[in-house]
């Protein structure tokens, strides 16, 4: 159940990644690694396994496939299934519906094919919610209403960049700690009065809610993501980041745009 895109490029990126990913050399690293085996296995019994992928009009192309990519890769290692979720089984835009948003008429905004609608109610352990453009949109109320009532079943949410602003709009992260893009900062924590935002923060955990900051750091949370979560985590995030050669930022406080964009610290 592989997504597919309209945009052959992309696809062409993310396959060349993929066929790095099943060379020997990747996994021989993954499997020389032991530092893992002190934490015990049973924490693993029962890792999550099935992702959703929230897809809103006008998502940001990165934070669903730099998410996707990583842990894509991981669905290499260990059994994983994904469903890409939207109001419709059209295919989801990252164009917006606004003119005013796109001047000079541009055509260059990929299509996502979908496998599930918000009604289909796939039983997924993670649900992924993407920032962009659609985050600001006033017509939010299906993927609301998706993610109020996913929440009570879903093991964690993540949210990527201005994707925190949609979740907390929903209320779901009301109480939790959580952090989201430098630069939207202001706009995006006004939409969740209740949360605890976090700054400085490339991303935050608070229990099942995950939150990264803008858009890059979604590919640092997943791997800290697997780090924690799976089995040998930590050298299979390792043997990802080489294979996709990020340099990723381990410690969670580490975040230059807080500062860049004079977001005052706080929780
Ligand atoms: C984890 O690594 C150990 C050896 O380092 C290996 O025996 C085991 O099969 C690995 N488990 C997984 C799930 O990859
Ligand atoms: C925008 O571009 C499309 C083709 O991509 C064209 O059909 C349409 O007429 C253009 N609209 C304007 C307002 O130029």
């Amino acid at each position: 159940m592989l997504p597919v895109l309209s945009n052959p490029g992309l696809l062409i990126t993310s396959l060349t990644v993929v066929m790095s990913l099943i060379s020997p050399a990747a996994g021989a690293s993954v499997h020389s690694r032991t530092e893992d085996k002190s934490c015990g296995s049973g924490m693993y019994k029962s890792p999550p396994r099935h992702f959703g992928f929230l897809l809103p009009r006008a998502f940001s192309v990165l934070d669903v496939f730099g998410p996707l990519e990583v842990f894509q890769a991981l669905a290499r290692q260990t059994k994983l299934d994904l469903s890409m979720l939207s109001r419709t089984m059209d295919p989801a835009k990252t164009e917006t519906i606004h003119a005013a948003m796109n001047r000079f008429n541009s055509s260059f905004f990929p299509q996502v094919v979908v496998t599930h609608t918000y009604a289909d109610k796939p039983p997924i352990d993670v649900l992924v919610v993407p920032g962009g453009a659609a985050a600001r949109s006033p017509d939010l109320g299906p993927e609301l209403e998706y993610i109020r009532k996913a929440f009570p079943k879903l093991k964690y949410l993540i949210t990527i960049c201005t994707g925190a602003g949609i979740a907390a709009q929903s209320g779901v992260m009301d109480g939790y700690r959580a952090t989201t893009n430098k630069q939207a900062w202001k706009q995006m924590t006004a939409m969740g009065p209740k949360v605890k935002w976090v700054s400085p923060a490339r991303w935050v955990e608070d229990g099942k809610v995950w939150s990264s900051s803008g858009v890059t750091a979604g590919i640092d949370l997943a791997l800290e993501f697997i780090r924690q979560k799976y089995e040998n985590g930590t050298a299979i995030a390792e043997a990802i980041s080489g294979a996709i050669e990020h340099t990723p930022i381990l410690d969670w406080r580490e975040d230059p745009w807080a500062a860049k964009f004079n977001v005052t610290p706080q929780n």
